[in-house]
């Protein structure tokens, strides 16, 4: 089919299982988008240690300005170092383009069994603040100390996003995640920004749990959240522990959306153990192609890639072996690229 209209998206294919992933999901991608007259222009940049090698720079100026112009960008994952090295590239970005908005749907994938089925819930993790503004220092040896930041705007506005999406996506239920019994100050700012805007949509039911409890009652029954909505560092870490619900790390996707710009990208990291071994499942990456076809108003085109998504787990021939297959990256991408072909009908 002739190409209508083309996409121009900034691509940073990252590094460790980032090039692997981020090829496959441009393929599939690529072959849903012709079949519709679809086009897409890809600004490809290296970002984190690999750019750096190249060009000086952990994120290079044309990065920046590729991302400002085309105002969408799919991304792999970066490598941070630990305990010291460069910022993380991904805190930088979603500060530089004020992607407050962190969204993360975790959604059960058909024919693939886990110890939850059927979870369908959402993540709302305020993406700029928190103790993510990177603010530390020491202050003697043997002290540091790092700020954590909260603001009344923040948090509207990332309560704002959660409460939005319920009503116009028909979702029930939001629960706040917080510690405001120890921080006071700020998880109680927090909280009563949520509270404020909660008054505006009085359809949806308001609740509140504490983090540590919210932990416990994920594992206990997950089935009693419908959407989470919560600060930075909490939502990192309760968004790894709900991937595990749906199959793991290599199946939840995410996109980091601002006013101006949105960033799609996974959840997981660079996964250096199975860096370059052509053992990283690409569905993660690919489901986060398919928000951001959802946002370039390409609904045929998502609906066409996660139904090839779905068709290949419920035949479940070709799987990676994070959810118990034996194939490789890339034959779950030929696999998917075939269902694309070939659509079967869901019964
Ligand atoms: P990770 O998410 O990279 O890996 C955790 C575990 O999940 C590993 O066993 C890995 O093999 C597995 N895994 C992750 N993605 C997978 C996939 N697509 N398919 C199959 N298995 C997968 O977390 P880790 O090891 O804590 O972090 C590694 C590096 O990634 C660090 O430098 C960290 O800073 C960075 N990172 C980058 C992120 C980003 O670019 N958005 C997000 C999270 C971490």
């Amino acid at each position: 089919m002739a190409v209508e209209r083309t996409h121009k998206v900034t691509l940073i294919p990252g590094d460790g299982i980032g090039p692997e992933v981020s090829a496959a999901v441009v393929k599939i991608v690529e072959a849903a988008g012709a079949a519709s007259g679809v086009g897409f222009e890809w600004h490809t940049y290296a970002a984190g240690a690999d750019a750096f090698e190249k060009t000086g720079e952990y994120i290079p100026k044309e990065l920046y300005e590729s991302v400002q112009q085309n105002k969408v960008a799919l991304k792999g994952p970066v490598t941070t170092p630990v305990g010291g090295g460069f910022a993380s590239i991904n805190v930088t970005l979603r500060k530089k383009f004020d992607l407050y908005a962190n969204f993360r749907p975790v959604k059960s994938l058909p024919g693939l069994e886990t110890k939850y089925p059927n979870i369908d819930l959402i993540i709302f993790r305020e993406n700029t603040e928190d103790l993510y503004a990177g603010l530390e220092h020491e202050i003697v040896p043997g002290v540091a100390e790092s700020l954590k930041i909260i603001t009344e705007k923040g948090s509207t506005r990332i309560a704002l996003s959660a409460f939005e999406y319920a009503r116009k996506h028909g979702r029930k239920k939001i629960h706040a995640i917080h510690k405001a019994n120890i921080m006071k100050l700020t998880d109680g700012l927090f909280l009563r920004c949520c509270r404020k805007v909660a008054e505006s949509f009085p359809e949806i039911e308001y609740k509140e749990h504490i983090v540590d409890n919210t932990c416990m009652q994920l594992v206990l029954n997950p089935y009693q959240y419908d959407i989470i909505l919560t600060e930075n560092l909490y939502g990192d870490i309760l968004s790894d522990l709900c991937s595990a619900f749906v199959g793991g790390l290599g199946l939840v996707p995410g996109a980091n959306l601002g006013v101006e710009c949105a960033i799609f990208e996974a959840v997981h990291g660079s996964a250096p153990d199975i860096a370059g071994q052509n053992k990283a499942n690409p569905t993660a990456l690919l489901q986060s192609a398919v928000l951001m076809l959802h946002h370039l108003n390409e609904t045929e085109t998502a609906n066409k890639v996660q139904a090839a998504i779905e068709q290949v787990y419920r035949e479940g021939k070709k799987l990676t072996r994070d959810v118990g297959g034996s194939s490789g990256t890339s034959d779950f991408a030929d696999a998917v690229l075939e269902a694309l072909a070939s659509p079967v009908a869901a019964s």
